[in-house]
């Protein structure tokens, strides 16, 4: 008889948007006539921007014709792209980046949980907790985990992070030494951001120890603080000891589209093996890149037009987080994030659990969010609101929080 990869078989529950999703769908069915506003997963509703959808039609046009047709892309992804992300996202940012080190790929989701697979299984992962679900499930498949504490609701071999009220949702360097460090800034799920000299010492950090950090900047274009870092590389020594991950989808509405890129610096190594040529390997083999007409669109993102319709499509989002912040505050919530992220956390009244804030506002203000617990215990008694809705479903829904 075949067996099965029993590590999966250690993951508790279904993942947690899933998780959500399902029990929005039950109440919903059980009450057709409640108009239930979803702020619970972080996807996207305004529609693709004239300059993207103009770049798609015309690669679309393309590939119905012999001479402009294309088949599989580069391994790499194609060089018009890979050239507009290291100019506009790096250079002009200061930042030493190659069009060669960047990989472009479908997804941000998809680059943080295969990323894992080019580490042996004997190395220790550290997360910030509350965390992206995605690291540590993607690292328990693989084995790399230990055995699940149902009471602690953490994994045996696991380095985790707190990121609480009282160190500004940032997380501290931790007392034992790991060897692959995950960072999300602007952070998920709590909408915390660090300064470019807090980052520096994760940077030091890292290089003193020989580890490596895994950092997802997928959230950068909601940045609006000026010491808030874009990218790892802002940093002094980062090439030597950090991947970055990059997503489409926040900053120009591709969660559906799917683009996303990883970028490895040719010097970080573990002793003379570089990372870069490992996951090049990992790419060519089980990867055949994301589609032309998508790459199209993505470069038209750096394009001027692009640029100006993204900064106001970010702008419209980031006022729905203004909404959410300044609502809630006036009905007496505790609440962070929203000012360099899309997400709002704010913390449950009367001492409910997540889950039970999470029921109470499905049932009574017909909002659905996301329960921090799921995001890791120091999530627990958190509820976290995107402002990814329309304006109009943001308003309504922030007021009949109010009105609770
Ligand atoms: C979230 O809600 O945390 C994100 O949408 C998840 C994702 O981007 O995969």
């Amino acid at each position: 008889m075949f067996k099965v990869n029993e590590n999966y078989l250690k993951l508790p529950g279904s993942y947690l948007f899933s998780t959500v999703g399902k029990k929005q769908r039950a109440y919903q069915e059980a009450h057709p006539d409640k108009k239930v506003i979803r702020l619970s997963i972080g996807d996207v509703t305004q529609p693709l921007v004239p300059a993207i959808i103009e770049a798609l039609h015309k690669a679309v046009d393309e590939m119905g014709h012999a001479e402009t047709f294309r088949g599989y892309a580069p391994d790499l992804g194609y060089e018009f792209l890979r050239n507009a992300i290291a100019d506009n996202d790096y250079k002009a940012r200061g930042c030493q980046i190659s069009a060669d080190e960047i990989f472009v790929s479908d997804g941000a989701k998809c680059d943080s949980g295969n990323i894992q697979e080019i580490f042996g299984l004997d190395n220790r992962i550290a997360v910030c907790d509350p965390v992206y679900p995605v690291y540590v499930d993607t690292n328990v498949m693989a084995g790399r985990t230990g055995t699940y504490d149902p009471v602690r609701e953490t994994w045996s071999d696991v380095i985790y992070m707190p990121c609480t009220a009282d160190n500004n949702f940032a997380p501290e360097l931790p007392k034992e030494t790991p060897d692959i460090i995950y960072l999300c800034f602007p952070n998920n799920p709590t909408g915390s951001t660090i300064t470019k000299a807090q980052l520096q010492e994760w940077v030091d950090y890292a290089n003193k120890t020989g580890a490596v950090i895994i950092y997802d900047a997928a959230y950068e274009a909601y940045i609006s603080e000026a010491d808030v870092p874009h990218s790892i590389y802002e940093c002094e020594g980062a090439r030597t000891c950090a991947i970055e991950l990059r997503s489409f989808s926040k900053n120009a509405g591709f969660t559906g589209v799917r683009l996303g890129f990883t970028v490895i610096p040719k010097e970080l190594k573990s002793g003379d093996v570089s990372l870069h040529s490992l996951w090049a390997r990992r790419h060519g083999t089980k990867y055949n890149g994301a589609p032309y007409i998508v790459q199209r669109a993505g470069e038209a993102v750096y394009s001027p037009e692009g640029k100006a319709q993204l900064k106001e499509q970010v702008a419209y989002y980031m006022k729905n987080a203004a909404y959410i912040l300044n609502g809630l505050k006036e009905a007496g919530y505790t609440v962070s994030g929203g000012v360099n992220a899309p997400y709002i956390w704010l913390k449950a009244p009367n001492g409910m659990t997540s889950w039970e804030f999470f029921d109470h506002m499905l049932e009574n203000a017909n909002v659905v969010g996301t329960p921090g617990s799921g995001f890791g215990p120091s999530g627990e008694t958190y509820f976290r609101l995107t402002a990814f809705g329309s304006y109009e479903n943001t308003v309504e829904a922030v007021n009949r929080i109010k009105a609770l």
